[in-house]
């Protein structure tokens, strides 16, 4: 696709760390985060073939929703000012000005900002709603919150094939569960996908399981998320969470986004420990963002 460099596939890369390999595990970074400063990680993989489907219904504007330090609302205004759609974010809540980084950015990439009242915002998919925003904004292509719909889930199910080794566990970070979902549809029968929740609550294998149903028709058994790890819930971090970053950075150079990616590896090191994963086991870990 034009007007944006995509590095694909993302770089696999093996993690040498002694807490690791003492318990006889290989650990593979999946850097997803280097696919593109503009549209990084998951959020290409799911924006991929959405898209090519809203250029095949012949839309000409992307309208998305998502709180005001969405990442997806930010991917989404990207994608419109690269390939050529008329963008609109529907952000939660009120308007704060000066807008954040991530508003900022969607504004100055062409997206048409409006807010909406949290109440309204719980029912952002209703008929009513929806119909309200086409008065305003006319005919528009709708990606959901997270932009997890079943177009999405084709294109995470892309990311096993571009893996050069042979793995047992595949693990990603987990909001709205949409990115594992469309991981294990593209595992073979003996690998198994982990999901690290982000947020506090036992709803995501329900919508995980949903999001599947709807976009293959069938829920696989090969999949499981682990809810131990959220740090108090969504955006909420703690002392141990920012120590592990501030080690890992030292030891490996990388920063870890600590609202997803350091959960997730906060917990794979914690279940390393405890022989959660074989030894002689191969894992990768994808770095989302
Ligand atoms: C960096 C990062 N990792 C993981 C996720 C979770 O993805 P999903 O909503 O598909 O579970 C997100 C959410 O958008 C994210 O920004």
């Amino acid at each position: 696709m034009e007007g944006i460099r995509l590095s694909l596939p993302s770089p696999l890369v093996e993690l040498h760390d002694e807490r690791i390999s003492s318990h006889g595990i290989r650990l593979f970074l999946k850097r997803d985060d280097l696919i593109s400063p503009e549209i990084p990680g998951n959020k290409w993989r799911k924006l991929k073939y959405n898209i090519s489907a809203a250029r095949d219904e012949g839309a000409s504007t992307l309208l998305t929703f998502g709180g005001a330090y969405s990442n997806h609302i930010r991917a989404t205004a990207a994608a419109g000012h690269f390939f050529g759609f008329k963008t609109v974010g529907v952000i939660r809540g009120e308007e704060h000005l000066p807008l954040n980084e991530s508003l900022s950015y969607a504004a100055d990439h062409g997206m048409s900002l409006t807010y909406m009242n949290r109440t309204t915002y719980r029912s952002k998919t209703s008929p009513h709603v929806l119909e309200a925003l086409k008065q305003r904004f006319g005919e528009f292509y709708l990606i959901p919150e997270g932009g997890s719909n079943s177009t999405a889930l084709r294109g995470c199910a892309e990311l096993p094939e571009e893996i050069g080794v042979d793995f047992s566990v595949i693990c990603c970070a987990c909001g709205t569960g949409g990115t594992l979902a469309g991981i294990a549809a593209g595992l073979r029968p003996d690998q198994h996908a982990l999901g690290f929740a982000a947020l506090k609550g036992d709803f995501l294998a329900k919508d995980i399981a949903q999001l599947q149903r709807t976009a293959i028709g069938r829920v696989l058994d090969n999949w499981s998320v682990d809810t131990e790890f959220h740090f108090g819930g969504f955006a909420r971090r703690k002392p141990e969470l920012d120590d592990f970053i501030f080690s890992f950075e030292r030891l490996h150079g990388l920063t870890l986004d600590w609202v997803y990616v350091a959960k997730m590896m906060y917990g794979i090191y914690t279940l390393a420990d405890r022989g959660h994963f074989a030894s002689g086991s191969t894992v990768i870990a994808i770095i989302t963002g």
